[in-house]
């Protein structure tokens, strides 16, 4: 089944029928086994239309100066010691400081015995989550998912703390939001600062590091301080062939006809982005990272990519996503040159819970002379 793929690329006699049958699409259907926790139809829409300000125009504009603080206070020793650097846990870290800060008011900075006490909490909460859901306490052991339970309590008493206290920043602005229940701003809240949003970031990071990390790529990195256009290109092709996550799922509302498959209403379909963005009949040399060619035959083609998902219930949090990516990459490049180190590493991506070398690569980073960028 799709969530256990650890290669995709291996499941090439696949890919051609998912590819095009499904005009992007791809699928996997089971009949559907619960519809969680989620909001569905027009309560969804509602949701989305209440929360969408928090994550655009002004809100957005407001959080920005905090994203530069945060790019310097997780970034500005990456050369500092000779040993080389685990990215993946320092853009792990990142995100979790913006995370935390931007949605709870909790900065690292300021806090850090609250910080570390709710990154334990969500990191136990999240390993819970996928671990066998048995909730047993006994006086010698207690299961992770009982674990879990008890690290969602907690955070859930933290988060509810702040909606009633903070009158400024986004759990500020979550008090005007008209949700359908006295639960629902806590149980939105939860998810924006789950361990996963952190992971998402670390893995776009990471593969935009690998892909223009060395001497070869030295022209691209400066090209992309130079030219915006050229950074948001590399991004591009960084989310086309690394989407952090590996695709997503739909419901159906009624009976549906995909790809000369009849999908009864009420299956899951599953699409897996990773093929989406490899159909090379859209992307030529779909495995190489080409970011010229969203300037060239792939100009404008962006709203084919998933990362994001795709459609009306697409990530709210994309452009905020972008905004602080750019904000993290600008930095790297102006300050930074870099390479792995050691030369040879082996970088086989992992895909689940978000893409990346299943060895965490190791890099080096030396720091730039700014006169002579200037
Ligand atoms: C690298 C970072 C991120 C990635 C890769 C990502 C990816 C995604 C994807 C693929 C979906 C759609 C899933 C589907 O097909 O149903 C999604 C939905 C969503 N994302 Fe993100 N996301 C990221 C960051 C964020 C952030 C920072 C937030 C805000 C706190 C956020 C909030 C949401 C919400 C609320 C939804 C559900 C939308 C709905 O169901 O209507 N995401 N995200």
């Amino acid at each position: 089944m799709p969530w256990s793929i650890k290669h995709p690329e291996r499941f090439a006699p696949g890919r051609k029928f998912l590819q095009s049958a499904t005009g992007r699409w791809l699928a996997r259907w089971q009949q559907r086994a619960s519809q969680a926790a989620q909001p569905a139809g027009e309560e969804a829409f509602l949701l989305r239309l209440s929360l969408n300000h928090l994550f655009t125009g002004t809100c957005l504009e407001s959080s920005t100066n905090y994203m530069s603080s945060v790019c310097d206070h997780c970034l500005k020793n990456l050369s500092i010691s000779a040993e080389p650097q685990c990215v993946y846990s320092i853009f792990k870290r990142l995100g979790a400081e913006l995370v935390l800060g931007l949605f709870l008011n909790v900065r690292a900075e300021d806090q850090p015995e609250v910080f570390q006490e709710i990154i334990e909490l969500c990191t136990e909460h999240w390993h819970g989550l996928n671990s066998i859901p048995v909730n047993v306490k006994v006086p010698w052991w207690t299961s992770g998912f009982a674990k879990a339970l008890d690290a969602r309590s907690k955070l859930m008493e933290i988060i509810k703390d702040k909606l009633k206290n903070e009158t400024q920043g986004f759990v500020g602005a979550l008090g005007s939001v008209p949700f359908p229940n006295s639960g629902s701003a806590a149980q939105h809240l939860l998810l924006f600062i789950s361990a996963l949003i952190p992971k998402a970031l670390a893995s776009l990071l990471t593969s935009f590091t690998l892909a223009l990390g060395g001497p070869e790529q030295r022209e691209s990195r400066h090209e992309a301080i130079r030219n915006p256009d050229h950074l948001h290109r590399v991004l591009l092709e960084v989310q086309r062939l690394w989407p952090p996550f590996i695709g997503g799922r739909r419901i159906t509302e009624k009976e549906s006809t995909l790809a000369d498959f009849c999908v009864p209403k009420d299956y899951d379909v599953m699409y897996l982005s990773y093929f989406i963005h490899r159909d090379p009949e859209v992307f030529q040399q779909p495995d190489s990272f080409l970011p010229e060619r969203w300037s060239g035959r792939n100009a404008g083609q962006e709203h084919l990519l998933c990362s994001f998902g795709n459609g009306p219930r697409s990530c709210i949090g994309s452009t905020l996503t972008e905004i602080f990516i750019k904000e993290a990459c600008r930095y790297l490049l102006k300050n930074y040159d870099w390479c792995l180190d050691p030369p040879s590493q082996d970088l086989q991506y992992k895909w689940l819970p978000v893409s990346r070398p299943a060895n965490l690569p190791s890099l080096s980073f030396t720091r730039l002379d700014q006169t002579v960028l200037e």
